[in-house]
């Protein structure tokens, strides 16, 4: 197993549009340890292959508390949504920064395991939130990109301005 570099927005990588898995195999099931790996070491709560630069239809998930319920979705679509539901997100690819994101409150989707079977599932609460933020990274799309243009742009600048440190530091 191997950690792997998280990309950090505005890396231009992050905005591909990750292909579907024809063939789930031996790789793609060392992709996905290695998401989930990656997703652990650098404390998050769900991981997609975009942000490790891959881009294949891949997204590691985990919620509980002792980081021992990994979930993996091989090409993941969501097929309905119902509600709406507003909750505050962060991401790897985005460090240190957080905003409230209206999404659908329940998402109906499927996905393929590691086995290759088609799962149809549904969900709410954080599980939704998550797998909607997640394949909106294999769409190349931020949670950032639905804040105002104004929240934006401060956080450009803001990134900018820790960028310009880490260069004194270095
Ligand atoms: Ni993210």
């Amino acid at each position: 197993m191997a950690i792997l570099e998280v990309l950090h927005f505005p890396d231009d990588r992050l905005r591909k549009k990750a292909v579907l898995v024809d063939k789930i195999d031996n790789d793609i099931s060392e992709i996905a340890q290695n998401m989930l790996e990656t997703m652990y070491a650098e404390g998050g709560i769900g991981l997609a292959a975009t942000q490790v630069n891959i881009q294949k239809r891949i997204v590691v998930i985990d919620l509980s508390e002792e980081k021992n319920e990994p979930i993996i979705l091989i090409n993941p679509e969501i097929t309905n949504k119902k509600g709406t539901e507003t909750m505050r997100e962060g991401c790897l690819s985005v460090p240190d920064y957080f905003d409230t994101v209206e999404r659908a409150e329940e998402v109906e989707f499927n996905y393929q395991d590691l086995q290759g079977k088609t799962i149809s599932s549904e969900t709410g609460g954080l599980l939704a939130v998550c797998i909607q933020h997640e394949i909106d990274h294999l769409n190349g799309k931020l949670f950032i990109d639905y804040l105002s243009p104004l929240k934006r742009q401060r956080l450009k600048k803001k990134i900018n301005k820790q960028e310009k440190l880490q260069h004194k530091i270095l």
